[in-house]
């Protein structure tokens, strides 16, 4: 909201006001006092309860604008239906942010209440959290305005969730496994406040270093990756979002459409903001307790040791799946661990001790390999054996851990064996180290902190944009929609093409036998033609194409037998002429599509064409505006992306011409708001310098005037 209160009210408000306080029991507004006066609120605190009287000894107001102070938050736990008189109320008062915890509005059908009470706040320019959620969390001023459990661990950690029982479990969660949290904020219904705004304050607050969200549906979503873009290259950002729902794809209109489900999308987008998706809740939770104590390698020396070969070659397959990279420097390993390992031991990363190897040795080659100034994470790896005994090994781990922690380096363990290894597991997290049992999700952290590190070395850059031709544009849009087409004519769209700059083949539309024989002439052959008419959609099944004509006569012979075709396909149908196209000769089959996406707004596909399309779902996603890095990476997503390069002996392809005509697409349906669907199926891609051009191209628009993004 424009010149709306100060976020930092939200997260350290001087005062609070619970509405509904209660010294009943077992009633919200009791567990939001207890909470409060429990965790140690350095504010002031009202109680609000008509009653008056005192409310866990402090003395309640019957009314908000009672008080004297000034209310930077109430927080709202009443019934449903006052809820609205009581936001007037706070109004009224001056108050800044409403955090409704009251359930019975938006979610349960009413919409309208709810929207009364946001139009309430706002014309008192007061943001609203919720309504239906279970409060908020602040390390800041030490406030547990939450129903959850009491005696959250202060910590790095912010975590911003729309699901409220998911949000409280998430509080349980991090004790147990020893993350502490800066905040947790519950969005619910996300009537006014979402995570555009809480991302604004977190990103620059210092006690924030990691940000978990746990996402259901985006809504803003053009904004929340702008945030998310910045956000991600100063502190790491996972996400968990649950849904992989093809109901989007279900309702839409094109190939790009029906390709781009919503959770592809979603996907990709991420991964395009620098933002890192877990799949589940456990891979979150390890992911952010590793980000927000681990040291960020120095640089990309990692070494494996492990006393199991079994688990080091786990490890070393995760390793590529994360693009970790292995030291690989057989030298230099062997002068390092040769006098820590026996002889019958490998000093080939990963670096194995043996099963037989003592705690002893593998305490030494541990402190070798945390020794090296070359060598910035280790990755420990232990695999049971006969001498295993919890303590001696939990107080080995201890102490190398906490040592070389605070000398930078990137340590994690994973001990893999039965339930004495585990409980050895289960209590090193609870004392906070980063222990695993398995090496999977180990090394899935390691893959993180990786990225953040490459996300840190990312330079912002200019979005890629081309000059079009909006208002020639506009006018062709205009004539399809004076129509009633939703839309274009290939005639129409290739002109669209042309205002774009994007490459189509030389063509016209020839109204007689003369025409088209003239225009062939000049045009060069070989060429093709194609029945032009809006009641023939597939031209082929009417028998109105013709290809590879070489010359007049066979010009001539291709336009009589054309009209004939369409006349026995459909006598009633109205045909606007022929159109004579250059034959254009065979490149690599690409798609390019662009679409508006119900969360992110314009986004943009790319994949093979052909079987790469049809079969494999070969495609990627990225939402718009890009910069050209940005786009390049989508083109280095697809797998088939080697075909582009040249395989066995082909020549390499017009990436630069490709990566052209994306930002061009891009362009458009970002400037021409009107337009809902672009599909250039396929593009021909030539050889490097030879450029591409439009095969086929399929242009929908939105019927109302005004489209909003
Ligand atoms: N101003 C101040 N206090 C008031 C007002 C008012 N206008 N009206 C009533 N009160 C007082 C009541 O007198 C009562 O105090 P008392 O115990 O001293 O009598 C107190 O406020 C609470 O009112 P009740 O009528 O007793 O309401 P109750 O506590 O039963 O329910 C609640 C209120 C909890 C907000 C309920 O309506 C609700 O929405 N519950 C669901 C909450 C929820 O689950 N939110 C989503 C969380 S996310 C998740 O899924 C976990």
């Amino acid at each position: 909201m424009e010149n709306g209160p100060d976020i930092k009210r939200f997260f350290e408000p001087r005062s609070v006001a619970v509405i509904g306080a209660s010294n009943v029991e077992g009633k919200i507004g009791y567990k939001l006092m207890e909470n409060i006066t429990s965790g140690g609120y350095k504010g002031e605190l009202y109680p609000i309860n008509p009653r008056g009287g005192e409310i866990f000894g402090i003395k309640a107001y019957q009314q908000i604008t009672d008080i004297e102070g000034s209310v930077d938050m109430a927080i709202i736990a009443i019934p449903a239906s006052f809820v609205l008189e009581e936001v007037r109320r706070c109004g009224e008062k001056g108050v800044s942010f409403l955090t409704i915890i009251t359930s019975g509005f938006s979610e349960v059908g009413e919409s309208e209440l709810e929207r009364k009470i946001v139009e309430t706040a706002k014309s008192y320019r007061m943001r609203i959290l919720g309504p239906n959620i279970f409060g908020i969390y602040s390390s800041k001023v030490d406030l547990n305005a939450t129903f959850g459990p009491k005696g959250v661990k202060k910590g790095k950690v912010a975590i911003i969730t729309q699901s409220g029982a998911l949000g409280i479990a998430m509080i349980g969660k991090t004790a147990t496994e020893g993350i502490g949290l800066s905040t947790i904020v519950s969005l619910g219904n996300k009537s006014d406040m979402d995570e555009n705004d809480l991302l604004e304050y977190l990103a620059n607050d210092n006690s924030t270093k990691v940000i978990l969200a746990y996402i259901e549906g985006i809504t803003n979503g053009e904004t929340l990756l702008g945030s998310l873009k910045k956000i991600s290259r100063i502190k790491p950002v996972v996400v968990i979002k649950s849904g992989r729902s093809k109901r989007g794809a279900l309702a839409a209109a094109s190939h790009t459409g029906s390709l781009a489900g919503s959770d592809e999308v979603f996907d990709s987008v991420m991964k395009q903001c620098g933002v890192f998706r877990a799949e589940s809740l456990d891979e979150g939770f390890n992911w952010i307790k590793f980000l927000a104590d681990t040291p960020l390698p120095k640089s990309n020396s990692c070494v494996i040791v492990t006393n199991g070969g079994g688990i080091g070659v786990l490890a070393t397959d995760a390793c590529e799946k994360y693009n970790i990279e292995l030291m690989d420097e057989p030298e230099y390993l062997k002068e390092t661990f040769h006098s820590a390992i026996p002889s019958f031991g490998s000093t080939k990363n990963p670096i194995d001790i043996t099963g037989q190897s003592s705690a002893e040795v593998y305490k030494k080659t541990l402190i070798a390999a945390l020794e090296s100034n070359r060598i910035s994470s280790v990755m420990a790896l232990y695999c049971q054996t006969a001498d295993f005994k919890k303590e001696p090994y939990k107080e080995m781990i201890t102490l190398i851990h906490n040592e070389y922690m605070s000398r930078g380096k990137t340590i994690a363990f994973s001990l893999v064996g039965g339930r004495e290894v585990e409980e050895c597991v289960n209590e090193l997290k609870e004392n906070g180290l980063p222990a695993f049992k398995g090496v999977y999700e180990m090394v899935s952290c390691f893959g993180v902190l990786h990225r953040f590190s490459e996300n840190k070395a990312r330079r912002e850059m200019e979005i890629a944009e081309s000059e079009i031709d909006v208002e020639r544009i506009e006018n062709i849009l205009d004539n399809a929609l004076s129509e009633g087409r939703a839309f274009l004519l290939s005639q129409e769209a290739k002109e669209m093409l042309d205002a774009a700059d994007i490459p189509t083949p030389k063509s016209f539309v020839a109204r007689s036998i003369e025409e088209a024989v003239n225009g062939a002439e000049d045009m060069g052959y070989p060429i093709v033609m194609k029945i032009v008419s809006r009641d023939i959609l597939h031209k082929s099944d009417a028998g109105g194409v013709a290809l590879d004509l070489e010359n007049k006569e066979e010009v001539m012979d291709a336009y009589q037998l054309i009209i004939r075709n369409a006349k026995n396909y459909d006598p009633h149908a109205k045909i606007d002429g022929i159109e004579v196209a250059e034959m254009i000769p065979q490149g690599l089959e690409t798609i390019i599509g662009a679409r508006r996406d119900r969360s992110f707004g314009p986004i943009l596909m790319f994949g093979l064409g052909g079987i790469y399309v049809e079969v494999m779902k070969d495609v990627s996603f990225r939402a718009l505006p890009m910069d050209r890095e940005e786009v390049y990476s989508l083109l280095k997503d697809v797998r088939s992306y080697p075909l582009l390069l040249g395989v066995r002996g082909e020549e390499s392809k017009d990436i630069e011409e490709l990566i052209e005509v994306m930002i061009k697409v891009g362009t458009l349906i970002r400037k021409v708001k009107r337009i809902t669907d672009i599909e250039i199926n396929p593009l021909f891609v030539f050889g490097r310098g030879k450029g591409v051009k439009v095969v086929d191209i399929r242009i929908m628009i939105a019927m109302e005037k005004e489209v909003s993004e």
